[in-house]
């Protein structure tokens, strides 16, 4: 297998945008990935005006369809090794479907796409192409989400009650969009953030991190969806109370109106023997609490197999994977950077038409993204049914 830097291709990320940075940080964290190329903004002279501007020298083109085009043209190893998608999400799914009928694999943002039928189309074309898909679940990156997934599927805590899984904010609670904020403006726009605002943006990796780290799935839902900035068209408070498919009852909630919160997302899953506590704002360690028994704090790098709680036998790669010593901490890029890391494996391993995982252990993968579509669609009409419950559209 050739150790050359995968090349990695953006669409968007020209003029102030947000999410593309941290990407191309973690793009190029191991020196095994690197950016080489974009198509950073609709209009084709900003976009290649963009590229110029970028901080290392990358090829600019005017569209994601000519940069798509160019590929056959090129070298094999200055061909893409996959696309990154980091434009609002009515721009994920023709970029996407493109790459993939071109031949190159996708690490797309999140919401999947804007309609449950747009996510199934790429989940139908990544079964028939056989390639590798990967969706920017930021959260499931953190070492932290990877040992609670072990904790918790392994059943150390009993059987899973009850969960209260969110993603609070509060920089919309005034009319943002209203002074320009290009973030604000696609997102509260229902033809370019989908039919859900604040569900869509973040209650989608609300709804991720409870299906990773509890492998359990919704079932049934009765949903919230409310808007408390006048004048706003879109969701800005997001309360959904789920069934869960072991019959647990579980808490998905987003607000982007809660002042004081910031990128507060977390989880808490409490079982019949005990309950696991997690906040990404403080993500180097999780807290274990059992009945009559002292709280357990379990910190990155510095977890004790056989230690009374823990089995003997965690996993080997999971203890292995840490790569600096406790108290030096990670958090968010390193969190893209351990997403990318492990997409690149599996880009990899089909490189050289071996078997590769893309299977949801290490980030989300198509079925997830169409899973938050489904998620969305159903909450949709619950909330227009003042909360209904309604069940979720059997998996893809
Ligand atoms: N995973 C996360 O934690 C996370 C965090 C923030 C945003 N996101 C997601 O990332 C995506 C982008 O969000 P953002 O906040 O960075 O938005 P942004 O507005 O900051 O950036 C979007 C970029 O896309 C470009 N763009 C728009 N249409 C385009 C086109 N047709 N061709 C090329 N470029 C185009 C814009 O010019 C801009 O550069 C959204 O889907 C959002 O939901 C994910």
């Amino acid at each position: 297998m050739s150790n050359r830097p995968l090349n990695v291709g953006l669409v968007g990320g020209g003029r102030g945008a947000f999410i593309v940075h941290p990407h191309q940080k973690a793009i190029h964290f191991d020196g095994t990935r690197r950016v080489v190329a974009g198509a950073l903004f609709p209009d084709p002279k900003i976009a290649l005006a963009e590229a110029e501007k970028w901080p290392y020298p990358i090829r600019g083109y005017g569209s994601y369809d000519d940069m798509i085009a160019a590929q056959r043209d090129l070298p094999a190893d200055q061909r893409l090794d996959y696309v990154l998608i980091v434009t609002p999400n009515f721009v994920h799914f023709d970029p996407a479907m493109k790459a993939l009928k071109a031949g190159i694999p996708v690490f797309c943002e999140k919401p999947l796409t804007v309609t449950l039928k747009e996510s199934a189309d790429l989940v139908k074309a990544v079964r028939k192409l056989n390639m590798p898909f990967g969706v920017a679940h930021t959260y499931l990156g953190h070492w932290t989400s990877r040992f609670s997934r072990y904790i918790v599927r392994s059943g150390l805590l009993g059987e899973v009650r009850w969960v209260d899984s969110y993603y609070i904010q509060g920089w919309l609670a005034t009319k943002v969009e209203a002074t320009g904020n290009q973030q604000a403006v696609w997102r509260t726009n229902p033809k370019m953030a989908g039919g859900s605002g604040c569900g869509g943006d973040i209650g989608t990796h609300a709804l991720m991190q409870l299906r990773y780290v509890t492998g359990l799935n919704v079932t049934q839902l009765s949903a919230q969806l409310e808007r408390f900035v006048e004048g706003r068209a879109l969701d800005d408070h997001f309360t959904i109370y789920c069934v869960l498919n072991n019959g647990a009852k579980a808490l998905v909630r987003a607000s982007q109106i809660s002042i004081g919160h910031k990128n507060d997302l977390g989880i808490e899953v409490c079982g019949t023997k005990g309950t696991l506590r997690w906040r990404q704002e403080e993500p180097e360690s999780i807290t274990i609490h059992l009945a009559n028994q002292p709280d357990r704090v379990y910190w990155r790098g510095a977890v004790t197999p056989g230690d009374g709680f823990l089995p003997k036998d965690v996993p080997a790669d999971l203890m292995a994977e840490p790569t600096a010593p406790s108290g030096h901490p990670e958090a968010f890029h390193d969190a893209f950077a351990r997403l990318h890391r492990c997409f690149e494996a599996d880009v990899r391993k089909w490189q050289a038409k071996e078997k590769f995982a893309c299977d949801g252990s290490k980030y989300a993968n198509v079925e997830d993204g169409w899973t938050g579509i489904a998620f969305i669609e159903t909450c949709l009409k619950s909330s227009a049914r003042k909360g209904a419950w309604m069940r979720m559209p059997k998996p893809i």
